[in-house]
């Protein structure tokens, strides 16, 4: 089993319209719901390849049921904590233009008493699992080194950890040393303090990142492609030439492919390839939810990785 974690779930609406005004009525041509937040995308991906998952967090009101739902529905089991408040809605407006308009609520506060129900949660589910994956922002009430206490958690048990967040979150998370991190550009400058302009610096940035005790520094670099920092090196791959419809998500399915490749026990290269193809793979889609997993293997064959 692998248990991923998602601090602040959302019902991720994909709205498309012609054109989006502000201050204007807008009426939207379609609109299609699934559950979402980071952990939840990462979940999918792992259930469509067959893994066994198990998600937990926080989920409430009428919003946090429909998720529970369809989770199980997707064979994933939920485990989470039941709150007051009620699980939020995230808003994608695609465009014809093809601007993506993204509208984030807050979500939910999250009491001391249904944290502590988390973390003993938490506590006992980590026994069970393979890895754990730690991804996205969390809930008003969280504090910022709930990563760092679930890290900790974690490799008391003996577990592996990914984490993929911003911020402080992130800056917090891996003074507990995760064995994976998955920053893109923004969230990697943010840890290291200033501009990262061209591939040498990203290397000279994730290496500083691996000698404080993360072993493996994944840098996604949107449609310029992935670098992979570990014990082989930095490895560049470029990314696939594909037709993106929606890049949303790509940075989950990163994680997912990494997750996938770390516990079949594959060499970097491997991880680093199926990761780029998984990702692009999951840009030609619309709906930020079911890969073409049979593109992904396509793709696969032709990833070239330079060695920085
Ligand atoms: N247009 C694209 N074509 C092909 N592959 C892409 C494209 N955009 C992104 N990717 C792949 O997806 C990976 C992750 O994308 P990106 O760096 O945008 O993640 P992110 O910023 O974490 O995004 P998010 O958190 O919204 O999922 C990239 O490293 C790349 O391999
Ligand atoms: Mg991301």
């Amino acid at each position: 089993m692998i248990l991923t974690v998602t601090l602040n779930p959302a019902v991720d609406k994909t709205y498309r319209t012609g054109e989006l005004l502000c201050g204007r009525v807008n009426r939207m041509r379609c609109v299609t719901n699934i559950p979402g937040g980071k952990g939840i995308n990462v979940s999918r991906m792992l259930s469509q390849y067959g893994y066994e998952v198990a998600a937990t967090g926080f989920l409430g009101g009428f919003p946090g049921k429909w998720i529970e739902t369809r989770l199980q529905k997707a064979g994933i089991r939920s485990e989470f904590i039941e709150i007051d408040g009620e699980t939020r809605s995230s808003m994608n407006i695609v465009a014809d233009n093809g601007f993506v308009t993204e509208i984030l609520e807050p979500g939910p506060h999250i009491s001391e008493a249904q944290l502590g129900a988390f973390l003993e949660r938490f506590g006992r589910l980590v026994q069970d699992c393979r890895m754990v994956v730690l991804s996205g922002s969390a809930a008003p009430g969280i504090p910022e080194d709930i990563y760092a206490r679930l890290i900790e958690t974690a490799a008391q048990a003996g577990k592996e950890t990914i984490l993929d967040t911003s911020g402080e979150l992130l800056r917090k998370g891996i003074r507990a040393c995760p064995t994976i991190i998955k920053p893109n550009r923004k969230e990697l400058e943010y840890l290291i303090g200033h501009r990262l302009r061209d591939r040498e610096d990203l290397k000279e940035a994730a290496g500083v990142i691996r000698k404080n005790g993360v072993p493996l520094v994944a840098v996604s670099l949107g449609a310029k492609g992935l670098m992979l920092a570990g014990r082989s090196g930095c490895l560049y791959a470029k990314t696939p030439q594909v037709k993106a419809e929606n890049t949303v998500g790509c940075g989950d399915s990163v994680v997912a492919a990494l997750v996938m490749q770390r516990i079949a026990g594959a060499g970097e290269e491997e991880m680093i390839r199926h990761a780029a193809a998984l990702s692009a793979a999951n840009a030609t889609t619309f709906e930020n939810g079911d890969i073409p997993l049979s593109l992904e293997e396509e793709l696969y064959q032709d990833i070239v990785v330079e060695r920085l």
